[in-house]
């Protein structure tokens, strides 16, 4: 028998053939990845509000319908709208949120999204959603948790203390007023809160667009800030820091009662918006007295240094 010779080349061949198509197909796996993006993967994300239980497969169309628009299908915002918005829409896959009760660089909880999805955010484009139901927007925040791996392995932050709001009175305004000087908030909001302080044009968020601080003499009776109108929103913001902007957590800095005394002088900016604050400074004349630190005790003669004098 001659026919094993043929037999042999034609096996070789095969072999040979395979490693050729194998070593095509190793370098085919260098080549990026083409063609239509895969669908959104809707993992089954839960949300908890109250009693409520929001589901991400229920959001689905809601999202698509209302939401995707601005943050794109895959949560990254690239939605069509996307390009002519400032400041942009939120890009849920990286899940850093501005309106929490939760300490700065944590996740926000279920109740901060549910609400800031029906509070909608002032002076941006992100609408008031007023037409869900509870459970829609239930549904939705746990839809907006499919888009980061950050929900599968983190836990929402504890929601910060906040204790009872002491009076308004002169001494805490002034004693506010004391504050915003020497935390430099002024140099980005102004001196007088009007977002004009000197840092307040070189300032970029973490994806590098341009950002303002906030302008607290703009607007009325109605003037809202993004995360709330109350005076335990104001707290909270400073308190918790906007994350992914310039504005940081006075968590570290600030004692809690202290904190309320900020509050308040923040009110006294707000000159076109009724407040209590505004009715106490009205019945001393619009003057803020100096403040005087009258817990500090008096400086002990030692510490009365001269600068560059030794010891
Ligand atoms: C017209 C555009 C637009 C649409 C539509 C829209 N958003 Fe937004 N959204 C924004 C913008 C802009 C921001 C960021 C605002 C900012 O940073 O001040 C935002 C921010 C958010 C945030 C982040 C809040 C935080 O604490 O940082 C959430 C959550 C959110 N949107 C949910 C939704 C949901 C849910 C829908 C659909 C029901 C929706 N958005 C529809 C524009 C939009
Ligand atoms: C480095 C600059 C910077 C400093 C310092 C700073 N802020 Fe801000 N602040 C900002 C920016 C920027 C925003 C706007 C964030 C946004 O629009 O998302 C802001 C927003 C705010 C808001 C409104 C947020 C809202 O929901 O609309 C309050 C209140 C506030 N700051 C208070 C303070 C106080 C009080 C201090 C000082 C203790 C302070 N800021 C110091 C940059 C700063």
């Amino acid at each position: 028998m001659n026919s094993w010779k043929p037999m042999r080349i034609i096996s070789a061949i095969f072999v040979l053939a395979i490693f050729g198509l194998l070593t095509v197909l190793a370098f085919a796996q260098d080549e990026p990845a083409v063609g239509p993006k895969p669908p959104v993967v809707v993992k089954p994300m839960e949300s908890h509000i109250g009693n409520i239980t929001g589901h991400a497969a229920a959001a689905k169309s809601d999202y698509r319908r209302y939401c995707a628009g601005c943050h794109g299908d895959y949560g990254d915002a690239s939605g069509e709208n996307a390009v002519w918005i400032d400041p942009k829409p939120r890009d849920f896959t990286i899940a850093t949120f501005k309106c929490r009760s939760t300490p700065t660089g944590t996740l926000p909880t279920d109740q901060d999204l549910f609400d800031t999805i029906k509070r909608g955010i002032v002076n941006s484009n992100m609408p008031i959603w007023n037409v869900f139901t509870n459970q829609q927007r239930a549904d939705l925040v746990a839809y907006i948790k499919i888009f980061s791996p950050r929900w599968e392995t983190e836990k929402a932050g504890t929601p910060i203390t906040i204790p009872a709001e002491p009076p308004v009175t002169l001494e805490s305004i002034s004693h506010g007023q004391a504050l915003f000087a020497k935390l430099e908030c002024w140099k980005c909001h102004g001196t007088h809160g009007e977002g004009n302080g000197p840092s307040a044009s070189t300032l970029t968020d973490s994806l590098d667009n341009p950002i303002r601080p906030y302008n607290f003499a703009a607007g009325g009776n109605d003037s809202r800030f993004k995360c709330g109108s109350t005076n335990q929103d104001i707290y909270k913001i400073f308190m918790t820091g906007v994350d992914g902007t310039p504005m940081p957590s006075f968590a570290d800095v600030i004692q809690p009662n202290d904190a309320w005394d900020l509050v308040h002088f923040l009110r006294t900016l707000q000159i076109h918006r009724h407040s209590k604050e505004n009715d106490v400074l009205l019945a001393a004349h619009g003057v803020i007295p100096p403040y005087q630190d009258k817990s500090a005790p008096a400086a002990a003669p030692a510490d009365n240094k001269a600068p560059g004098g030794g010891q």
